[in-house]
């Protein structure tokens, strides 16, 4: 098992260019099969979810060249419309097949994701938005069984906003007989990129970026070549390492427009911040100040960055509070935090994080992706060495992360 191998102390500086955003290469990868046509899409992050989700597409039937950052995928012929639970259990996100397997094959079978280490995550709005646009689906043995001979068009009003669940119904409605209007849909910025690829095939998608999406099906989507937006949760993460280490940091290739809650937080910090349609740099000259914040669905306060921050206030001046309200167990990178020396109480769904004078390296152990980012972070300021164990977690959704760090000024090294 893969380490990372970290000495603290050194304070980030440099410049970095930011990666394809992982939650929005992975819906655009399965748009590919809602045509027989060739999909191109460019600014594809290297990362293990990617690869898994690439697998899965493979077994499907479409057929794949990568050539760096540039995909081709062409699903002319849909042999193999089965999502197992090997994969699934390992990337939630194939559940993102479902809709547009079922809208242009007429059938899928995908495996139920179950629990996964941040909570339940079930996906019965996927189901239910599904049925109301006239698929019958059984669950039997783990898996869902979808099949519909066309999809009809349907007035559907999300229960709760997921993310996910949006991303599903908007592309399995692109190809349904009639309009779909999604109510209460998730406004993520990877809704939109995914949107956007989807309209560049010749759907129909009004709404786009709204709580509101509405869907003209048509008869069928082209090809199409589609570049994926930044990372934000990526970008999120390379600003609170300058900011948590007092240094400055220069992102490049980036959107500022997707991180306004992440930004004003980090201005309430302290961060000196200015920006461009596509860069932001952030300076740290003096120690954070503590600052409380409330996960929630986009524009508030992303769940993917929460880990991330807590590190920030573990070192800041004063006493926060951290509120998760997406996900009922992400708090297990406080256990891993506590053992180098932070200062943290969880209740409920609540931490109180009072500000520690210093980190100290430690043995920790990752849990889940963005918990295993906040672990990086921590090592990156702690005193002495941090090892960090179960890192696969990390490749899921960073890029070169410890290359990029290096680069930065970062003493990180990976040891098997
Ligand atoms: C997506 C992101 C993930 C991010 C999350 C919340 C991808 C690939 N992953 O995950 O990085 O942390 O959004 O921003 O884009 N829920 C239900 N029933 C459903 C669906 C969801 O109860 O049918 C609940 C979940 O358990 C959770 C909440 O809704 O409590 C939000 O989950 P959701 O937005 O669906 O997360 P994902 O789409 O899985």
């Amino acid at each position: 098992m893969q380490k990372l191998i970290i000495q603290g102390g050194m304070p980030i500086y440099g410049e970095v260019r930011i990666s394809g955003a992982k939650n929005a290469a992975l819906p655009i990868l399965c748009a590919s099969l809602l045509t027989a046509d060739m999909l191109t899409i460019e600014n594809v992050p290297y990362l293990n979810d990617v690869i898994t989700m690439l697998n899965l597409l493979g077994q499907m039937g479409v057929g794949i060249e990568t050539e760096k950052e540039r995909m081709t995928l062409t699903a002319a012929h849909l042999n193999h419309l089965i999502a197992p639970y090997e994969m699934v259990k390992t990337m939630r996100a194939a559940i993102l097949v479902l809709g547009p397997m079922l809208a242009r094959a007429g059938a899928a079978k995908v495996s139920l994701p179950g629990g996964c280490a941040i909570g339940l995550r079930p996906v019965d709005q996927h189901i239910k938005g599904l049925q109301a646009m006239g698929a019958e689906i059984e669950i039997e043995h783990g898996y869902i069984h979808a099949k519909a001979r066309r999809l009809s068009g349907a007035h559907i009003v999300m229960d709760i906003v997921t993310v996910t669940g949006t991303e599903n119904l908007m592309m399995a409605a692109t190809l349904a007989d009639g309009t779909t209007i999604i109510e209460n849909a998730a406004r993520e910025p990877e809704i939109s990129d995914l949107a956007n690829c989807l309209i560049a095939m010749g759907a129909k998608i009004h709404g786009v970026g709204s709580d509101i999406i509405t869907i003209e099906g048509v008869e069928t989507l082209h090809g199409a070549t589609y570049r994926v937006m930044p990372d934000r949760i990526e970008t999120g993460t390379f600003l609170i390492a300058a900011a948590a280490s007092g240094g400055e940091i220069y992102l490049k290739e980036t959107r500022p427009d997707t991180l306004d809650a992440v930004l004003d937080k980090l201005m309430e910090a302290g961060a000196a911040i200015e920006s461009g349609p596509d860069w932001i740099r952030l300076k740290m000259k003096h120690a954070p100040k503590s600052v409380n914040l409330r996960t929630a669905p986009y524009p508030a306060f992303p769940t993917d960055m929460q880990a991330q921050f807590m590190v920030l206030n573990s070192v800041a001046t004063g006493t926060a509070i951290i509120t998760e309200t997406i996900f009922e167990n992400r708090f297990m990178h406080v256990q891993e935090l506590k053992r180098m020396n932070a200062d943290i109480k969880v209740e409920g769904n609540a931490a109180i994080v009072c500000g520690v004078a210093a980190l100290d390296g430690a043995a920790v152990m990752a849990t889940d992706l963005r918990a295993s980012a906040s672990l990086v972070l921590a090592g990156l300021i702690a005193r002495g060495e941090t090892v960090i164990d179960r890192i696969y977690h990390l490749d899921r959704g960073y890029e070169f992360i410890e290359q990029k760090l290096s680069m930065l000024g970062a003493r990180i090294r990976r040891a098997t």
